[in-house]
């Protein structure tokens, strides 16, 4: 690599750095905060009877931070028994909501600095909701203004698509999950166990799929002239899928949606041909064949199919055209993995497309004005 490149570590762009530092900053995140099977936050210490108080609980951000709430959800919900709504937060501050004292706010923020998402925590503050911010910006003006603050420590994050962030987002929320259980008193241990053990396992299989990185200037190709695409998935796929989509728009300026696999039929499916090539993500083993189904009816239309699948799988392959493997691991926690290959697909399709990959055309880094 050139002189240029060296205060990038080497890489061509931020981008590619941040994605390959996932394993550094997975350890990072991960640091002294599973012991003997149980999570600890230092800056976390929680009683039961405040635990025990939350009958509702919001996860509330922006962006690629909302797109990783939505993944956060459903472990939340499992473990404490207690509803948790996702909110885009320039949504959430102009509705009203129902906030008081039984409700746990959650703001996601990479920068911490967010406008909309500041102007939500401090609406929540107001209506005595508990908040707990999880930014990646210890001194942020979000870390500072909640009651609780948890740290991503993912290291700084220079490229304006988030990609480090969000996957060590995602990991945060696991660990919360299973933190708040353990002090209510709703840990279903043996779960619990598998799902610590996978999260220490993320690292070295991160790894195994940045081994591969040089695959994707062929891989996009086959997306590089699209005008437009479809990603697809069902449940935590489809959480994927939309923080593909919006990952390959922000950096190739290439128009694409995220659909649950199933609701592409309501419509869309109108203009599915062979000039829209789909990406499927079909990782989860409850609804694996009804996405491969979508599959096999896309597929019919003449779109050419990109599946991200895990290994082993060997029925994908009859009807995508190009397969990406990722390694397996234990199903709730395999976003974290599912995702790295949409971001080597947004960074590669924006290299082959020529685009400002660091400093996308209309982004900033972090929006602080309403
Ligand atoms: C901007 C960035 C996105 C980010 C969003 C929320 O739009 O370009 O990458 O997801 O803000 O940022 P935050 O710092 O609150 O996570």
């Amino acid at each position: 690599m050139s002189g240029s490149s060296d205060y990038r570590g080497g890489f061509a762009h931020f981008m590619l750095k941040e994605i390959c530092e996932q394993p550094q900053a997975f350890r990072k995140t991960l640091q002294g905060r599973i012991q003997q099977d149980r999570v600890k936050f230092e800056e976390l210490n929680l009683t039961r009877a405040q635990v025990e108080q939350w009958r509702k609980i919001y996860i509330i951000a922006c962006g690629t931070a909302y797109h990783s709430g939505l993944v956060g959800k459903p472990m939340l919900e499992e473990f404490l028994g207690v509803p948790v709504e996702v909110e885009i937060a320039s949504e959430f501050r102009y509705q009203n909501p129902l906030l008081g004292e039984k409700t746990l706010a959650i703001f996601v923020s990479q920068s911490g600095e967010t406008a909309d998402t500041l102007g939500a925590l401090r609406q929540a503050k107001n209506k005595r909701a508990a908040t707990l911010a999880i930014t990646n910006v210890a001194e942020s003006t979000i870390a500072r203004e909640a009651d609780y603050n948890l740290h991503l420590g993912a290291g700084p994050e220079i490229a304006v698509a988030s990609t480090k962030a969000y996957t060590t987002m995602l990991i945060v929320q696991y660990l919360l999950s299973i933190y708040l259980a353990q002090v209510k008193g709703t840990m279903p241990g043996e779960k619990a166990a598998r799902i610590l053990t996978a999260l220490q396992e993320l690292p070295e299989k991160v790894q195994q799929i940045l081994d591969r990185k040089e695959l994707y200037p062929e891989i996009v190709k086959e997306i590089k002239n699209a005008r437009s695409l479809f990603f697809i998935g069902r449940v935590l796929d489809y959480y994927i899928a939309m923080e593909g989509a919006l990952k390959l728009k922000e950096t190739s300026y290439i128009h694409a949606e995220a659909y649950g696999a199933g609701e592409i039929k309501h419509g869309t499916m109108a203009i599915v041909t062979d000039e829209t090539p789909v990406i499927a993500v079909a990782v989860q083993k409850s609804v694996y064949e009804k996405t491969l189904h979508i599959v096999r009816e896309v597929a019919a239309k003449g779109a050419p199919v990109l599946a991200v699948v895990e290994e082993g799988d060997t029925e994908m392959q009859k009807w995508a055209k190009q397969v990406v493997y990722i390694p397996q691991i234990e199903n709730m926690v395999s976003p974290v993995l599912a995702v790295i290959p949409l971001q080597l697909l947004a960074y590669y399709t924006a290299v082959a497309r020529g685009c400002n990959v660091d400093q996308p055309r209309n982004l900033t880094k972090a929006v602080t004005t309403d």
